[in-house]
């Protein structure tokens, strides 16, 4: 798997797995940004919490973000007054200007030192298509009472930039370096935290909910937080969002790049932003995930782009991540509609660290009881038909159709075929296999059949990850559970 370059870039702690049975007032399930910021808001609360993480903490797409706070987020506020109207326009700008200030008031309340910096952001158009989308979102961006404006040019770009417009506020800052800066005052605070801790099973019993890890080892909470990207287990918001792709770069570029946020109005669009250290980091190139014939193909693409508008002086790392993309495309935060004791929060789009902040501090407020003015237009029980409808249906085709057509592909026919290193979907009369050969040449034989709602999962070139086309389930290529939904690992086969 590739390592982003906030993990080239730090040094961390290691927490012990649990060994023994626990209590807690409140279990969070998960330690990248979503989880940490909740125990913190907890911890402020007087609540006791526990912390659990599957793999390591910030190991999942907290640690392969690009880490922009940006008030223009993804949702767009065009659509979101057209669809659901200039009032909850307003408070959407407002909940991520919360989060904005909320990550730079941790940095600086505990000396994080993660390089929290507030800084200006720009979109540019080039095309006049893009210039009507762009001044059709300024236009409800002022609706909404944010400080945009056009300005005349982005002189600091080597490119004509046609239409510019400039948001305020945003930041930047490094995402590893406050999720275990972080963690290290949750642990002085009393907050427990264990990594390797993977929740396989999640039950109400009585009058509390208990998760069992895959040790064995089990831990009774009045209330539990899955802060685990999408929520492990079943859902009714897994078919209500989509799985993406993206891909990032940390380059040294050979024309000098202004410390701005800066956003093209491509589709899939472009990011940039840079680091404390000056090094260029680049987004962009998406696609859905388990649709792409090669990953290092967006990759390369990405590569590309930069080196023909910025130069690529010094190359330092690539990597990718997962988005998920809600068909209203409004995160969802609160409580779940099935389970009254279960939080989460999901469906940030390319704004995960900004909405997994929100969601810190909007998940801590309902589970202290507090009255909280955003629940209810984050909330996962939210149904806006006409927002939701059209996207809604074409994603689930997309997944019937996944769903069908993936049960007669075949990368091979013999293993003979599968390289070191390297994964495909064997076909051998109507069964499917996963195979993987790791690099000593040992064979890996899994059941390709996503665990959790039966899909048949892809194989990433790039990452060298089993990946589910459905709702972005992810195992690692020996069948480990990685992400995503699925709460366990793909199950071994025989070929
Ligand atoms: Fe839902 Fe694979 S993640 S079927």
């Amino acid at each position: 798997m590739t390592s982003s370059y906030w993990e080239r870039d730090t040094s961390r702690k290691i927490y012990a797995p649990l060994q023994k049975d626990l209590e807690t007032e409140v279990l969070i399930v998960g330690g990248g940004i979503t989880g940490i910021v909740t125990a913190w808001n907890l911890m402020q609360a007087g609540k006791k919490a526990v912390l659990v993480e599957g793999d390591r903490l910030g190991s999942g797409v907290s640690g392969h973000t690009t880490a922009h706070l940006n008030i223009s987020v993804d949702a767009e506020y065009a659509r979101i007054v057209n669809d659901f109207g200039e009032e909850v326009a307003k408070q959407v700008a407002e909940a991520a200007s919360l989060a904005i200030e909320l990550v730079g008031k941790i940095d600086s309340a505990h000396q994080l030192g993660a390089h929290y910096q507030k800084v200006p952001a720009y979109d540019w158009a080039e095309t006049t298509q893009e210039i009507i989308e762009l001044q059709r979102e300024l236009k409800a961006a002022q609706a909404a009472g944010i400080r945009a404006e056009e300005v005349d040019d982005l002189n600091a770009l080597p490119f004509p930039t046609g239409m510019v417009v400039r948001w305020e506020p945003n930041a930047r800052f490094h995402p590893l370096k406050f999720i275990y800066g972080l963690a290290e005052v949750l642990l002085k605070a009393g907050v427990q935290i264990y990594e390797q801790s993977r929740v396989i099973d999640l039950t109400e019993e009585g009058d509390a909910m208990e998760a069992t890890l895959e040790n064995g080892t089990t831990i009774r909470a009045q209330q539990v937080v899955l802060a685990t990207h999408s929520p492990i287990f079943m859902h009714s918001v897994h078919p209500r969002m989509a799985p993406y792709r993206s891909y990032a770069l940390a380059v040294r570029t050979r024309q000098e790049l202004p410390d701005y946020l800066l956003y093209d109005m491509k589709d899939p669009y472009h990011y940039i932003r840079k680091e404390a250290d000056g090094v260029v980091i680049i987004g962009g190139a998406d696609h859905k995930t388990g649709h792409a014939e090669d990953e290092n193909d967006h990759l390369q693409q990405l590569k590309d782009w930069t080196e023909e508008r910025f130069g690529i002086a010094e190359y330092l790392a690539s990597w990718s991540a997962q988005v998920f993309e809600p068909a209203d495309r409004m995160p969802f935060i609160g409580r779940s509609p099935s389970q009254k004791r279960v939080f989460y929060g999901t469906g940030y789009s390319g704004d995960g660290t900004l909405w997994g902040t929100f969601a810190g501090y909007l998940l801590s407020d309902l589970i202290t009881g507090k009255e909280n003015k955003w629940e209810r237009i984050f909330s996962p029980s939210r149904l806006n038909i006409s927002a939701e409808a059209g996207d809604f249906l074409k994603m689930n085709m997309e997944v019937a159709k996944d769903f069908v057509a993936d049960r007669f592909q075949s990368d091979a026919s013999d293993v003979k075929e599968v390289g070191l290193d390297d994964g495909k979907i064997i076909r051998q009369g109507v069964q499917q296999y996963a195979v993987y050969r790791d690099k000593q040449g040992g064979l890996h034989v899994m059941s390709p059949t996503c665990v959790h709602m039966g899909c048949v999962v892809q194989w990433n070139k790039l990452e060298k990850t089993w990946d589910c086309p459905c709702h972005g389930g992810r195992y690692k290529a020996t069948g480990e559970q990685l992400e995503g939904p699925p709460a366990h690992g793909l199950r071994k086969a025989d070929l």
